[in-house]
């Protein structure tokens, strides 16, 4: 029997699968960290975790039993993977899964931040009908710029399209060819986009060179008012530089789905007018958690029926 923990909260359609799976045992355990979580892992053949749980080097350390990770998602960027592969631990994730759900997240909170929803939505709710305020801006004619134009950025691609934006991007694996096949004008550098975009939204993982990818330096090219999204990862803006960008007027508006610290409760940008932030919700429908927990499950079921 292979044991398997399921260290986040998964679909049920994945827990009725590893259930039906034979050969295979789980049992959840939710909310572990240190030494709970390193005594837990070297109980277990395999593991499925979301972005929840932290598996760093310690939580491995010393683990004799662990063979594969299965991540219900994108980033691996919580589980140390040098570490485990000195280990001999193998990690997978499920890339596809949740292309869709974050690209109709970014583009919900681009529209949402460009008619200061969230805004104007508490504003009624606290008894106040203010329809001088919240005056918006409309994305028709407006250009939108793209950093990473992988899975979720190009779907972000299409509905910029739709919404009759031009759009511009920077991807250094992005041809030409692809570009226009996505009715994008592709630059050779990301700050050749500054002065043109009337939004910017970022598609990459977090690396050195995506890390503070916009600062300081970076929003005072940006054109004045640009509103800023990002759905990938915290960190790629620096957040300090948005608040003194959102202070100074230069930003028009900046929306988050995500954080450099999670949970976040308490950033500066929370209490800030012309943004809107969500609890790193990209991936968070029906339909994406119900795929990527069926695609972990079946990847941990081929690891141990086949060793691949
Ligand atoms: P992907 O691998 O398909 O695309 C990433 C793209 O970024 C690639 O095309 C790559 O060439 C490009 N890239 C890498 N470094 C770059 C750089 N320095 N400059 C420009 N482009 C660069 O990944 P994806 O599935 O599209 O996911 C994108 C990001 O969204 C990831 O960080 C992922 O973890 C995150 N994500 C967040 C949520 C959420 O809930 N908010 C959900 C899914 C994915
Ligand atoms: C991902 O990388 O897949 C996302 O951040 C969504 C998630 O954490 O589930």
């Amino acid at each position: 029997m292979a044991r398997i923990i399921v260290l986040d909260p998964i679909a049920q359609e994945g827990l009725d699968m590893l259930a039906a799976a034979p050969g295979i045992e789980y049992e959840v355990r939710t909310g572990l960290k240190g030494a709970a979580l390193r005594s837990a892992l070297a109980e277990f053949d395999g593991a499925i975790c979301r972005s929840g749980v932290t598996i760093n080097g310690e939580a491995l350390e010393g683990n004799k039993r662990l063979k594969a990770i299965a991540r219900a998602g994108v980033g691996t960027d919580n589980i140390d993977k040098n570490v485990a592969t000195r280990l001999g631990i193998v990690v997978m994730n499920t890339p596809t899964g949740n292309t869709l759900s974050t690209a109709e997240h970014t583009f919900t909170l681009l529209l949402a931040l460009s008619r200061r929803v969230a805004e104007a939505h508490m504003t009624l709710c606290g008894g106040k009908w203010d329809r001088k305020t919240y005056m918006g801006s409309q994305v028709a004619d407006k250009t939108l710029g793209i950093v990473g134009l992988g899975r979720i950025g190009q779907e972000v691609a299409k509905r910029a399209n739709a919404f009759q934006m031009k759009v511009m991007g920077y991807d250094p694996f992005l041809s030409s060819e692809q570009a226009q096949k996505l009715g994008i004008q592709r630059v050779d550098k990301v700050a050749d986009m500054f002065p043109h975009i009337d939004y910017l939204t970022v598609h990459t993982p977090l690396t050195p060179e995506t890390t503070d990818l916009i600062d300081s330096a970076a929003i005072e090219k940006l054109k004045p008012g640009c509103r800023l999204i990002n759905c990938a990862r915290g960190g790629i803006y620096n957040e300090a530089a948005l608040v003194e960008g959102l202070k100074s007027g230069k930003l028009g508006g900046v929306a988050l789905d995500v954080f450099v610290e999670e949970p976040n409760t308490t950033s500066p940008l929370l209490k800030m007018p012309n943004v809107l932030c969500t609890p790193h919700l990209g991936a968070s429908t029906e339909e994406a958690q119900q795929q990527v927990a069926l695609e972990a499950v079946q990847l941990l079921i081929n690891y141990f029926s086949t060793g691949e």
